[in-house]
């Protein structure tokens, strides 16, 4: 595969970005080799400068649930583009996503859209510690809520690539993580005693329902259920981190799914339709202690911007019972596939999955937290498979905790190609 223009390019952006890229998962640090600079996207494909076409599975990091350029969302934002790109006002575009969101997740009564997935958990967590008026927060080992310093300890995502070093070499001093707790995900016992022992000074639960960032692991419903009515009883507020779920797997989130509903949800990454975008929103009295009407301050710029709103709206309006069914289905009969291959050679290996969302372990038994995520994360088996993909035309994350995708774009044929991919590499 000849890439020469990606490389030339590569080192330009080395020169003027740092590490030639604008966020560190991009960077494939954790793969070894150069990046590819892409060109152009269109339905499932992604396509660099040397004309190489790769199926992506990455799609900007789940964002793009249509896939490349869906025209819907092309048309929308472009007719939106025309009337003006941002007016520091309430539009029409806010009100309408912000109806269609509420309307589908039913615990959230009161939104605030914002740029990023970091700004909403950011925000969330202020306005936990001004609604309860504790300092505290609880987090969970693996899953990576966005870059706030509150909760980079023990994060997956990229942050688990990095060297260990103590948190101010990370930039973070410690009184800014001393009232930070992370513990182990889906252990009760943990959990019980960390909000008993410390109940009087815990804002805020934030966890991933199902965490995306250490690989997939679905939340155990009996775990789950027991945070709800532990967060409950000691007036802690528990915040759901839908970032990378809200949307994903039917119109609502985890939370419809498993029948639990949080005080305040993060949304991000598809209710934008590949734009910069993030959103939290929960019940009435919370949302009332955000400015203007209440004392807990938070503000943007471009905060719902009106071609953002557009394009979030384009999609989610596409995302009916029929269009889950039918993505779902793909994803399970690809699952069957490959699942099936590995279990009948015996290969310890297998892909996880939340629906559209999956990841590959390298072991036979089940992943259910972070430490497991990472002794069946593979390492450099993972590093050689990736690019192994890379060399027949699959984008895959350039990191082995990161999910991959599947959008409606992507057909059984994509589906078949990456499972006879992947059974080329691992077969015994
Ligand atoms: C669950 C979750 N929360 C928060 C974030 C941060 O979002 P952003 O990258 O938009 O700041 C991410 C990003 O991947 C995420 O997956």
């Amino acid at each position: 595969m000849r890439t020469q223009h990606s490389q030339e390019y590569f080192h330009q952006a080395e020169d003027v970005l740092v590490g030639g890229v604008n966020s560190p998962v991009r960077s494939f640090q954790g793969v070894g080799g150069q990046p590819l600079v892409m060109k152009y996207g269109r339905g499932a494909k992604l396509y660099d400068y040397d004309n190489n076409a790769y199926t992506d599975y990455c799609l900007s990091w789940g964002a793009l649930i249509l896939g490349h350029a869906p025209p819907n969302v092309i048309l929308g934002a472009k007719k939106t583009l025309e009337k003006g790109t941002s007016f520091g006002t309430t539009t029409r575009e806010e009100i309408e996503l912000a109806q269609y969101i509420i309307q589908h997740i039913p615990s959230i009564e009161l939104i605030r859209f914002v740029n990023s997935g970091t700004e909403a958990t950011m925000s969330a967590l202020r306005l936990a510690r001004g609604f309860t008026g504790r300092a505290m927060v609880v987090k969970f080992d693996g899953c990576y809520h966005g870059h706030c310093d509150d909760l980079l300890t023990t994060s997956g995502s990229g942050v688990a690539q990095l060297k260990e070093s103590s948190s101010l070499a990370r930039g973070i001093p410690e009184n800014h993580i001393h009232n930070t707790l992370s513990l182990p995900y889906n252990d009760i016992a943990v959990l019980e005693e960390t909000l008993k022992k410390h109940k009087d000074h815990i804002a805020c639960v934030i966890i991933e329902p199902v965490a995306g960032n250490m690989g997939v692991i679905p939340g155990q419903l009996e775990f789950l259920q027991r945070l709800r009515q532990l967060t409950e009883q000691y007036g802690i507020l528990l915040i759901f981190d839908e970032i990378m779920t809200g949307f994903r797997t039917r119109a609502g989130g985890v939370q419809t799914n498993y029948g639990i509903a949080p005080d305040i949800t993060c949304l991000g990454k598809i209710i934008g339709a590949g734009f910069p975008i993030g959103a939290y929103g929960g019940r009435k009295d919370i949302m009332r202690c955000l400015a203007p009407l209440g004392n807990v301050y938070q503000a943007g710029t471009f905060s719902g911007n009106p071609v953002v709103m557009r394009a979030g709206l384009a999609t989610l309006k596409l995302l009916d019972t029929k269009f889950y069914e039918r993505l779902n289905a793909k994803c399970a009969a690809f699952i069957q596939d490959i699942n099936g291959f590995l279990n009948t050679n015996a290969i310890p290996v297998h892909i996880t999955h939340y629906h559209a969302m999956m990841s590959i372990r390298f072991q036979q038994q089940p992943v259910t937290n972070y430490a497991n995520a990472q002794a069946a994360a593979g390492g450099e088996r993972y590093s050689r498979l990736f690019w192994h993909l890379l060399s027949a035309g699959i984008y895959w994350p350039p990191a082995n905790l990161e999910a991959f995708f599947i959008s409606s774009a992507h057909t059984i044929k994509d589906l078949e190609y990456l499972c006879t991919q992947l059974k080329k590499f691992l077969k015994p």
